[in-house]
């Protein structure tokens, strides 16, 4: 159907979840989806259709980085007709106040990305989660007891800083509490084509302390957010 996903129209859900590893899509279709159908294997960018408590719901990877992340989410939207789109991610630590494991739910995301500057010459553009959609993470993570922190987050387009935490320190003093590389392509994309989006990320490594999840923290860990993500897709 488009040089990217050879899924047929109607095969995704109206919801998404976003995982940018295409193993990792595999996983939460095989864990958590009941008759779920592999819909997309172009460049193995693996995407699922299944069912959640009785809902469909379907699950496509990302990539890794903004310019990945928006040749999936553009075709899924103007394609495929997805309404509503989760991205479960990890991301780094920016600040002590964030333990290892925690969810960031990020209510923002700020940029260094040329995707999002250059769409507003003039002005500094701030890509923001659907309301909706964060107030049901927000309240679900409580009910279930999970450490959450809402927070505006850095999406980069480099990975290896040369200059690591010194480049995010100052953001980092203005609440920027995690470090990921697709939640403001996202956001964008989303007000660009009014449907909705939120990111939710596990934070898998700190940047100030260097403290880093184990393999075997970090399925568990993946279990709770995806499940949490899960709810707020087929719910809202
Ligand atoms: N930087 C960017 N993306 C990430 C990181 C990071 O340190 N950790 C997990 N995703």
């Amino acid at each position: 159907m488009t040089p990217h996903n050879n899924a047929s129209l109607g095969d995704y859900a109206d919801a998404v979840l976003l995982p940018g590893d295409p193993l990792r899509a595999k996983w939460i279709a095989e864990t958590f989806l009941d008759n779920a159908k592999q819909v997309n294997n172009v460049r193995n960018c693996l995407g699922y259709t299944g069912t959640f408590a009785g809902k469909r719901v379907s699950v496509q990877a990302t990539g890794m980085g903004q310019p990945s992340l928006s040749i999936y989410v553009h075709e899924l939207i103007n394609v495929y007709g997805v309404q509503t789109f989760i991205r479960v991610g990890t991301c780094g630590g920016l600040s002590p106040s964030v333990r290892i494991r925690d969810l960031i739910i990020a209510q923002a995301a700020t940029t260094d990305s040329a995707i999002v500057r250059d769409a507003f010459p003039g002005y500094a553009f701030a890509p923001i989660a659907d309301f909706g959609l964060l107030a049901a993470a927000v309240s679900k993570a409580k009910e279930k007891g999970l450490r959450a922190h809402v927070a505006n987050m850095l999406s980069s387009d480099i990975f290896y800083h040369e200059d690591g935490f010194t480049s995010y320190q100052k953001l980092a003093e203005h609440g920027v509490l995690g470090v990921e590389m697709e939640a403001a392509a996202l956001y964008f994309l989303a007000a660009r084509f009014n449907v909705r989006a939120l990111t939710i990320c596990t934070m898998t490594d700190c940047l100030v302390t260097h403290e880093e999840m184990s393999a075997q923290d970090r399925q568990s860990s993946l279990k709770d957010m995806v499940r949490l993500s899960l709810e707020v897709a087929v719910q809202s």
